[in-house]
């Protein structure tokens, strides 16, 4: 077992991904944003009808191309989400996945993202944002010191500046609404950990 390998059987026992996969619609096309090396990517591939995965980690990507090989409906891009959304991804994706992602990017460039990720996908279109939250404190905390170890300590993982930027689901919320979208906030805590996902679904008949 290489690193690559028990780094992803630890986010495997401490992330809830079935749960965040299973609100990614039957048929969707999927922009899965930081998708790493496809956790949450192989929990709901095979129900999507495309998925694209771009993450700037090239360690990362290499492992989740090796994850999903078998998947025809799945393409895994090296590249910053960013850039990728400001040049303008073809493919008619009506579904994002940010699994975890937004606290390795930079406050205003979330705001961009969310922004451009509004005008890019599809009606019907669906925002799934797992985060970990900010609240209760000593959850956050105990999330804070084991990123810290992933991160900073080990080098597992890449942010910007090996930096954080966390903030509360209820921002997320009301930026999604502001978009747009109607929200759901989804507590998924695990462990000592608070995951919560914060859906936006726009143009839905639910
Ligand atoms: C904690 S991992 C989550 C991976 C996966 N979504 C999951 O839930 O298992 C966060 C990922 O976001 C990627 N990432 C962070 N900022 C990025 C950016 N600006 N462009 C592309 N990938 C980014 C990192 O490389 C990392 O793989």
């Amino acid at each position: 077992m290489g690193i690559g390998d028990l780094q992803l059987a630890i986010r495997a026992a401490l992330v809830p991904s079935e749960r965040i996969a299973a609100l990614v619609p039957d048929g969707a096309r999927v922009l899965d944003l930081g998708c790493g090396n496809g956790l949450v990517t192989m929990a709901y591939a095979r129900r999507a009808a495309l998925v694209h995965g771009i993450d700037y980690d090239e360690r990362k990507t290499a492992l989740a191309r090796t994850r999903l090989e078998g998947f025809k409906n799945v393409t895994i891009a090296t590249g910053d989400i960013n850039e990728a959304l400001a040049k303008g991804v073809a493919g008619g994706f009506d579904t994002a996945v940010i699994s975890d992602t937004l606290a390795s990017i930079p406050f205003q460039q979330q705001e961009a993202i969310l922004a451009r990720l509004a005008v890019t996908l599809q009606k019907p279109g669906r925002i799934i944002i797992k985060i970990i939250d900010t609240r209760p404190r000593w959850k956050f905390w105990c999330a804070l010191l084991i990123a810290s170890a992933v991160y900073k300590l080990l080098g597992l993982s890449r942010s910007h500046e090996q930096c954080f930027f966390h903030r509360p689901a209820a921002w997320y919320a009301d930026e999604l609404v502001r978009l747009g979208f109607t929200v759901r906030i989804t507590p998924m805590h695990r462990l000592a950990l608070p995951h919560v996902v914060i859906e936006g679904r726009r143009g839905d008949k639910t």
